[in-house]
C-alpha cells in the first residue's frame, strides 16, 4: 500500500461525503453559507474523518455491523475541526493569514463573519450528526457517539486546550512545565483524535474496553500530531503546509521545539506513535491501514 496514495483517495472520499451535508447556500443569510463553505471546501488533510471510518470499519467487518450514521458523524467532525481553524486564525487568538493555502476565512469575509462561520459551523456540527437519528434502525450506539462528539469539542476538550494554550503565551519558558504543554496538546489537538477513532469504534459496535483503548491511541497521535505541528511551523514553508510558518514564535508560545529542541522532540513524536502502535496490536481486527497511518504520519510534512 502506498499511503500517500490511499490518503489522498480517502480525503476525496471523505469529500464527496462532505458534499451531501453541505448548508445550501440561499437565503438572506447566505454570506454565513458561503463563509462556511469557503472555509470547509478549501481542502485540508482530512484525518479525522479519516480515521473516523477506518476505525468504523474495522470494527464492523468483525461485529458484522452497518450503518450509514458513520457518514453524518464524519462530516460533522471535519465540520467542528474546520470551525477550531477558523477561531484560531482570528485577530484575537493566532492571528494568521492563511489556512489551507488560502486566505483565512475572517480575512476574507471580516472579523465579525469569521466568528459568526465558526460558530455556524460548531451548530452546524451538531445539526449534522443528528441526521444520524433518522436513520429507520437508530440504536443507543448513535447516542453515545453524539455524547463523545459533543464532549470532546467542549471545554473538557479542544476549547479547553485551546484555553490554557492562550493563558500560556508570553509565559517565560521556564514557567511552563512539560506537563502543561503536554495537557494543552492532550486537549486542543488529542481530543478530536481520540473522538473520531471512538466514535467509529462505537458505531463499529466495539465493547466499552475496546473504546477506551482507541481513546488511548488517539491521545498518543494526538500529542504526536501537535509535537509535529510545532516542528513544522520551524522547519517547513508555507508553500508546504498551506498556513504560514513561525506563527508560534510570533505569538510567544511556548512549544516542545522551543522547550526541549527540535531533535527530542522529535524522539517523543515517534515514542508516542510507537506507543499507538502497540496499543492497536493489543486489537483483535484488522489494524493495518491505521498502523501505516500512524507511521506516516511520524514523517508527515504537512
Ligand atoms: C491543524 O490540523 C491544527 C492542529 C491541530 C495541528 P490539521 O493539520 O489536521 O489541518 P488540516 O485539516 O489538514 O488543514
Ligand atoms: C491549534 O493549534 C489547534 C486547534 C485546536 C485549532 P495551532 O494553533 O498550532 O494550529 P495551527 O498551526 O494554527 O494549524
Ligand atoms: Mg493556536
Ligand atoms: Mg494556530
Ligand atoms: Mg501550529
Amino acid at each position: 500500500m502506498n499511503i500517500r496514495e490511499e490518503l489522498d483517495i480517502r480525503a476525496k472520499h471523505v469529500e464527496e461525503i462532505l458534499g451531501q451535508f453541505l448548508p445550501l447556500g440561499i437565503g438572506t443569510q447566505k454570506t454565513i453559507f458561503d463563509a462556511m463553505n469557503y472555509s470547509l471546501l478549501a481542502g485540508g488533510k482530512r484525518i479525522r474523518p479519516i480515521i473516523m471510518e477506518e476505525s468504523y470499519k474495522m470494527f464492523a467487518q468483525k461485529n458484522g455491523v452497518s450503518t450509514n450514521a458513520i457518514n453524518a458523524f464524519m462530516s460533522a467532525m471535519e465540520m467542528i475541526h474546520t470551525y477550531s481553524l477558523v477561531h484560531d486564525d482570528l485577530p484575537a487568538m493566532d492571528n494568521d493569514e492563511y489556512r489551507r493555502g488560502k486566505k483565512t476565512t475572517h480575512a476574507v469575509y471580516g472579523e465579525a463573519m469569521g466568528i459568526l462561520a465558526g460558530d455556524a459551523l460548531l451548530n452546524y456540527a451538531f445539526e449534522t450528526a443528528a441526521e444520524a437519528f433518522d436513520d429507520e434502525e437508530v440504536n443507543v450506539s448513535y447516542l453515545k457517539a453524539y455524547q463523545v462528539l459533543a464532549s470532546k469539542a467542549g471545554a473538557y476538550g479542544m476549547i479547553g486546550g485551546q484555553v490554557v494554550d492562550i493563558e500560556t503565551e508570553n509565559m517565560p519558558a521556564e514557567q511552563v512545565s512539560l506537563a502543561r504543554l503536554t495537557y494543552i496538546h492532550q486537549l486542543k489537538t488529542a481530543a478530536l483524535l481520540e473522538a473520531s477513532l471512538m466514535i467509529g469504534a462505537i458505531l463499529g459496535g466495539a465493547t466499552p474496553e475496546e473504546v477506551c483503548i482507541m481513546e488511548c491511541i488517539g491521545q498518543r497521535v494526538g500529542v504526536a500530531f501537535q509535537i509535529q505541528d510545532d516542528i513544522l511551523d520551524v522547519t517547513s514553508t508555507m508553500e508546504v503546509l498551506g498556513k504560514p510558518i513561525g506563527s508560534d514564535e510570533k505569538n510567544n508560545k511556548v512549544t516542545y521545539v522551543t522547550l526541549v529542541g527540535l531533535e527530542k522532540a522529535r524522539e517523543e513524536v515517534a515514542r508516542l506513535s510507537k506507543e499507538a502502535v502497540e496499543l492497536l496490536d493489543e486489537l483483535s481486527v484488522n489494524s493495518e491501514f491505521l498502523r501505516e497511518v500512524v507511521l506516516y504520519l511520524i514523517h508527515r510534512e504537512k
